[in-house]
This record gives structure tokens, C-alpha cells and sequence, in this order.
């Protein structure tokens, strides 16, 4: 079958491979070919088991995959036919050299756009899908000038605004599209022309186009608004617990305002994923680049408040514990960033876990979606801890339930029965405020949730 035109993904991960599967099903007249580096992960997509868990995903790919959606590691192939090609690859904080610990490390987008300067021989429009640092566009352009066929490329910024756990949904009935590119006749062409795949499922007003620097730089501000929501949030939680306060209520009370808004106002254990701590940093990192020292400390705020907010729900667990938990069974459910997704990057619950086998703790910890390599490739370095799959399981003998992923099925359980196989007192920490703690006080337990009224 012929296609009207081609267009790959240079990443298969959880940004590029969900996002291509929905062109892919929107438009069937494109060819996608989503493409990486990892054998295994091409493998995956290729199988019953893909690599990424979000709701939806599955059955579209099944559906759709040898129709106009493929997966392949031949990355060459897939550019050089390709009138379109997205960078989806990871942008992960630099670990070395000049900005460790807050740059992006665009190790990976170099590499893919060398292959592409390398291998290209027509034209072609280059979208940057990856989150990155304002002006690297600018980068690309200089890598893209070494092609020797000739070739001439228009550079894009499309940042993907999507959330795990709810990506297809995002996908599907996005906000907003954002397309930045070049203000010249050849730019505004591109601009069309990827804007046009877009107006197959979403509405032309929203489609949102600008100048390339807005664009790169409006992913990074969106990300940062919304962490700093979460810590805005998270502050005022320690606050509700010193006072009597709730925060669900202040959540409700503050988030009628439509000028704030309800949405993204739950408390938390901190927010985690692969976007949040790594965009802030990235813009903390930029901010000092361009010596505005006021501004980077700022943002910085926002991280240093996250890390207090995680550090502070395992000194909850410590204190409640009569200070010792050497040798204790705790039942830990959830593992995951945040519920419907496998995904443990950047998880509040490394940090909790490990903060409480620091103490000796012995852990039994208990999700339904992420694997035990996961979890030991996580937690490698510390061997007091289990994996269970099954909560009841995982509670029997232990000294506390401590919640760190908002799983329905958590919510769900018998905590009477829990309850009875525990050790007493029996307490349950709920770091997703997810449980009805009067409830469980009724039930014999002694109940923590964060920014909750402590029972007196
Ligand atoms: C985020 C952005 O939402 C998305 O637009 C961007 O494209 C990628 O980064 P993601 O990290 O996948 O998406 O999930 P998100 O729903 O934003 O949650 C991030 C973290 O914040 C999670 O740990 C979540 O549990 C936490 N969170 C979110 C809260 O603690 N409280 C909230 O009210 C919302
Ligand atoms: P994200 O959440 O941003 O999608 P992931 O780590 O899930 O990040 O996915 C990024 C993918 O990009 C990985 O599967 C990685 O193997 C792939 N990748 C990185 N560099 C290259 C490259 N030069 N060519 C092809 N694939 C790459």
C-alpha cells in the first residue's frame, strides 16, 4: 500500500511510543515508524508485552501495528524515507562535567541528529518531541549544516504535553498542540504541515503556533507551574498538620477560585515521574546560565520543597513507630510515580523505601504494575526488603501499611481484614490522602494521612 506520507519516531519510550501510535491511528494514510536503540524495547512494542503500561495503549497497538504503525531498530532506514522526523529520545539531567545534577544532557539528541545529518538525503521537517533547553534548536541547526547531500531541514518544537497513566486520553483530546518554528516562508510551510496531521482528530483553535524559543520554553514553564502547584500545595500540608487544619478542605476552599482552579491541588508524598525534578532543574540551570540568580533560586524552591515533603512523610513513620524501626515489617503499597502507569522514575517511593531500611525497617512492598526488576534495579544497595503481589500478603505480621501510589485497588481493600494481621497497634500512613482515616480509626488502626487533622 502506498502512503500519502512518511514520518518516524527517533525513541520508542514513553513519550515517542505512545505519541506515534495515536497519529499512527488518526491518520491512516501516514506511515509511522517508530524507531530506537534498544533492541529489546523495538522487541517489546513487537510482542504481547509492550514496554510501556498505559491505559488504551494495548489494544491500539494491536490493532493498528503492521497497518501503517511499525517498530524497527533500523534507524536509517526510517530517516532517510521519512518526510518527517520526531526526537522523541531521552533528555535526562547531566551527571557530569559542566552542570551536573541540573542541565539536560542532550547527549542523545546529538547522536540522533548526527545519524540524521549523516544518513539524509531529501529534505526534511525535524520536530523536537523531547523535552529541552531553551535554544536547542539553535544546536541542531549547527549539527544538521555538516549533511553533505545538500538536504535542507526545518527545525520544529512540538513539545508533548501528555501524562502518563492518562497519555492515550491526553493524546486523544490534547488542550493544546504547540508548534514553534522559523518565522520564514519554508518555516511557516513546516509549521502546515505538521499542524495538518494534528487537525485530523484535534480542533484548529488548539493548535497553538509560535516562534521556536516560546515554544521550547513554554514545556519547561508548563511543567514548572505544575510542580510548583504540587509544592504550593505540600507546603501549606505541613502547615495543616501543625494547626488542625485539612487540606483536602483547603484544596476545595482555594481551588473554587476559578482564577486558581481545582485541579492538580492534591497533597502528596511529592511529585515524582521523569519531567518534573528534571525540567525545574533544567531551568534553574538556565536561569544561572543567563545570571538571573533571583529567578534560578526561585525554582530551585520548588525541588527543595519536594525532597522536604518525601523526607517529612518517613519522619512521620519513624516518630509514629515509637523512633525504632529496626526489625519491623512494614507493607509498603505502591511503587509506581503515580497510579495507571508502570513508570518509577523519579518515585517518591525510592526515597521513602530507602529512608525507612535506612532505619532497618524490612519492607514488603506490593504494586500491581511495576516488575520486581524494577524494584531491584531501584532499590539496588539494600536487600532488607520483599516483593509481594498480594497486599494481604504483604500485611500479614507487619507493624504499619504506609501508602505511597494512589492504585484503585488500594483503596479498595479489606482493611479490616488487613488489619487483623497485623501486629498492634496496626498503623496505616497514607501518603496519597487516598483512605478514609476516621474509618480505619474505627477499624482499631492508628491512621496518618499528610495534611490531615492528627486524631488527639
Ligand atoms: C507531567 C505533566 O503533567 C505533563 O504535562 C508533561 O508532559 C510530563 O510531566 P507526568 O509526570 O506524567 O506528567 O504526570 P503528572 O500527572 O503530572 O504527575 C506528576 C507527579 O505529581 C506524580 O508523582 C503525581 O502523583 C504528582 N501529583 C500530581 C501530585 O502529587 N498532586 C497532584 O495534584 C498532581
Ligand atoms: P521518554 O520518557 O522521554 O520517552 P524514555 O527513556 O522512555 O524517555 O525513551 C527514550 C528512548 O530513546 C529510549 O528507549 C532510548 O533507547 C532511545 N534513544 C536514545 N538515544 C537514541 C538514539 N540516538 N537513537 C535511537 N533511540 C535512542
Amino acid at each position: 500500500m502506498g502512503f500519502d506520507m512518511k514520518i518516524c519516531s527517533i525513541g520508542a519510550g514513553y513519550v515517542g511510543g505512545p505519541t506515534m501510535v495515536i497519529i499512527a491511528e488518526q491518520c491512516p494514510e501516514i506511515q509511522v515508524t517508530v524507531t530506537d536503540v534498544n533492541q529489546q524495547r523495538i522487541d517489546a512494542w513487537n510482542s504481547k508485552n509492550l514496554p510501556v503500561y498505559e491505559p488504551g495503549l494495548d489494544e491500539i497497538v494491536q490493532a493498528i501495528r503492521g497497518r501503517n504503525l511499525f517498530f524497527s531498530t533500523d534507524i536509517d532506514k526510517a530517516i532517510k524515507e521519512s518526510d518527517i522526523i520526531f526526537l522523541s529520545v531521552n533528555t535526562p539531567t547531566k551527571t557530569y562535567g559542566e552542570g551536573a545534577g541540573k542541565a539536560s544532557d542532550l547527549k542523545f539528541i546529538e547522536s540522533a541528529v548526527r545519524r540524521i545529518a549523516q544518513v539524509a538525503k531529501t529534505d526534511k521537517i525535524i520536530v523536537e518531541k523531547s523535552t529541552i533547553p531553551v535554544r536547542t534548536a539553535e544546536k541542531i541547526r549547527k549539527i544538521l549544516a555538516s549533511n553533505t547531500h545538500g538536504c535542507k531541514f526545518e527545525i520544529l518544537s512540538n513539545p508533548e504535553f501528555m501524562a502518563e497513566g492518562t497519555a492515550i486520553q491526553d493524546l486523544k483530546h490534547p488542550d493544546r498542540i504547540l508548534i514553534g518554528g522559523s518565522q520564514t516562508e519554508s518555516g511557516k510551510e513546516a509549521i502546515k504541515t505538521l499542524s495538518e496531521i494534528y487537525e485530523h482528530w484535534v480542533p484548529k483553535n488548539k493548535i497553538i503556533t509560535q516562534c521556536l524559543w516560546s515554544s521550547e520554553l513554554s514545556k519547561l514553564a508548563a511543567n514548572a507551574f505544575l510542580a510548583q502547584r504540587i509544592s504550593s500545595i505540600n507546603a501549606l500540608s505541613a502547615l495543616c498538620e501543625k494547626t488542625g487544619a485539612d487540606v483536602d478542605e483547603i484544596a476545595i476552599s482555594i481551588g473554587a477560585d476559578s482564577r486558581i482552579g481545582s485541579k492538580f491541588l492534591k497533597s502528596s508524598i511529592g511529585f515524582g515521574g521523569s519531567c518534573f525534578k528534571k525540567d525545574l532543574l533544567n531551568l534553574v540551570y538556565l536561569c544561572e546560565y543567563f545570571e538571573l540568580p533571583e529567578v534560578a533560586h526561585y525554582w530551585n524552591q520548588v525541588v527543595t520543597m519536594n525532597e522536604y515533603q518525601k523526607h517529612r512523610f518517613s519522619y512521620l513513620v519513624v516518630e509514629k513507630l515509637f523512633h525504632s524501626l529496626a526489625g519491623k515489617k512494614i507493607a509498603v503499597f505502591g511503587f509506581a510515580f503515580k497510579k495507571n502507569t508502570n513508570d518509577t522514575r523519579e518515585t517518591p517511593a525510592i526515597t521513602i523505601c530507602q529512608d525507612l531500611m535506612k532505619e532497618q525497617a524490612q519492607l514488603s512492598i506490593c504494586d500491581p504494575k511495576v516488575t520486581p526488576e524494577t524494584i531491584k534495579r531501584d532499590l539496588d544497595g539494600f536487600s532488607n526488603y520483599e516483593i509481594q503481589t498480594d497486599p494481604y500478603v504483604a500485611a500479614q505480621g507487619a507493624h504499619a501499611i504506609v501508602i505511597l501510589t494512589e492504585w484503585e485497588m488500594f483503596k479498595n481493600l479489606d482493611y479490616k481484614r488487613l488489619y487483623e494481621g497485623m501486629q498492634k497497634p496496626a498503623f496505616v500512613f497514607d501518603g496519597r490522602n487516598i483512605v478514609n482515616l476516621q474509618q480505619l480509626r474505627t477499624l482499631g488502626f492508628e491512621a496518618y494521612g499528610v495534611g490531615k487533622p492528627i486524631a488527639g
